[in-house]
């Protein structure tokens, strides 16, 4: 199958992943989850499609010292902005970021106590085969974490502005899932994979499979005093603003789904028009809204040997 060839490290998308990691974790949450993980000083972790080094950038002070953290991606840039951010981080751990495809990772079997990835396997068409070499280069007894979410059409999202009624939901629920299925056959990721990760990992032979769930709330309430708030705020006008950068990616998706090219046209002005009110409310100070879809954190031990 076809593979997703998203370029992460164009200013578009690197804007998002940037972004979007500001606020993404509670940091009384990543200590419970390290402790979760059960890292120790001097380990090995692996990053599977890392970006800017994120993950080893965020739990390297849970293995100091002596930790060593390497980073695989296949965007070169991105790899670059990475040592430069290793290059500035505290604690005494070792940062290596290799470039390097998820299918066939360029490191040696049983490399790492700890194999990661992050918001990867929903971009990939084969998730399973970029499992399989999470565990092929874990040691025996480590274990493998992987965090992706389940944003599959139709999650929760609240916003005071809109008054759907039932034919609107059925309307934009129609409209996100062909989408979601033309993404997919294009070979462009499962936006839900997250709720298949325990099967995939117990069918590539982990145990003490385990979860966890993000416990960050998108939320807005005027007036946005907080950071996270104002920085949400930032996003959706942001977005909204750049909404044309969209519209071709999520008119192949949606024609590649089954939907017609007049319904696809319709459906973007009415909801670009939704959206105009959205950003309009939320700039007077009078939108709430809640929402975001599930992110998981996943956990499977490989058997010793
Ligand atoms: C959404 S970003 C997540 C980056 C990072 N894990 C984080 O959470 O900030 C997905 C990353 O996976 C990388 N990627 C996508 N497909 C890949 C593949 N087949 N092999 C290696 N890296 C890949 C992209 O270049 C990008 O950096």
């Amino acid at each position: 199958m076809a593979d997703d060839r998203t370029d992460w490290a164009d200013e578009r998308h690197r804007r998002i992943i940037e972004e979007q990691r500001k606020f993404l974790w509670m940091p009384e949450q990543v200590e419970r989850l390290a402790s979760w993980i059960g890292f120790k000083p001097g380990w090995t972790i692996v990053d599977i499609g890392c970006g800017y080094g994120y993950v080893g950038l965020t739990y390297a002070p849970f293995m100091s010292p002596g930790g060593r953290i390497i980073g695989v991606d296949r965007e070169g840039p991105l790899l670059e902005e990475a040592r430069a951010r290793a290059a500035k981080a505290p604690g005494e751990c070792t940062f290596d970021f290799v470039g390097g495809e998820a299918y066939s990772v360029p490191l040696a079997d049983e490399t790492a106590e700890a194999t990661f990835c992050q918001t990867l396997l929903m971009h990939l068409a084969e998730p399973e085969r970029a499992l399989a070499e999470m565990v092929r280069v874990t040691k025996a007894g480590g274990v493998v974490v992987c965090i992706e979410p389940d944003n599959s059409p139709g999650a929760a999202f609240y916003a005071s502005v809109f008054d759907f009624d039932f034919d609107d939901r059925m309307e934009a629920a129609a409209f996100e899932w062909r989408a979601h299925y033309g993404r997919q056959a294009r070979g462009r990721g499962d936006m839900a994979v997250g709720s298949r990760v325990p099967e995939m990992m117990d069918r590539a032979g982990l145990v003490e499979v385990e979860a966890r769930q993000n416990e960050k709330v998108w939320m807005l309430v005027p007036p946005y005093e907080a950071p996270q708030q104002q920085h949400f705020k930032r996003m959706i006008c942001d977005n909204f603003e750049r909404r044309e950068e969209w519209r071709e990616e999520v008119r192949e998706d949606y024609l590649a789904g089954g939907g017609e090219e007049e319904k696809f046209e319709r459906y973007w002005e009415k909801w670009g028009e939704r959206g105009r009110e959205m950003v309009a409310a939320l700039e007077r100070g009078e939108l709430f809204a809640t929402g975001g879809g599930t992110f998981y954190i996943f956990k499977g031990r490989k058997p010793a040997a």
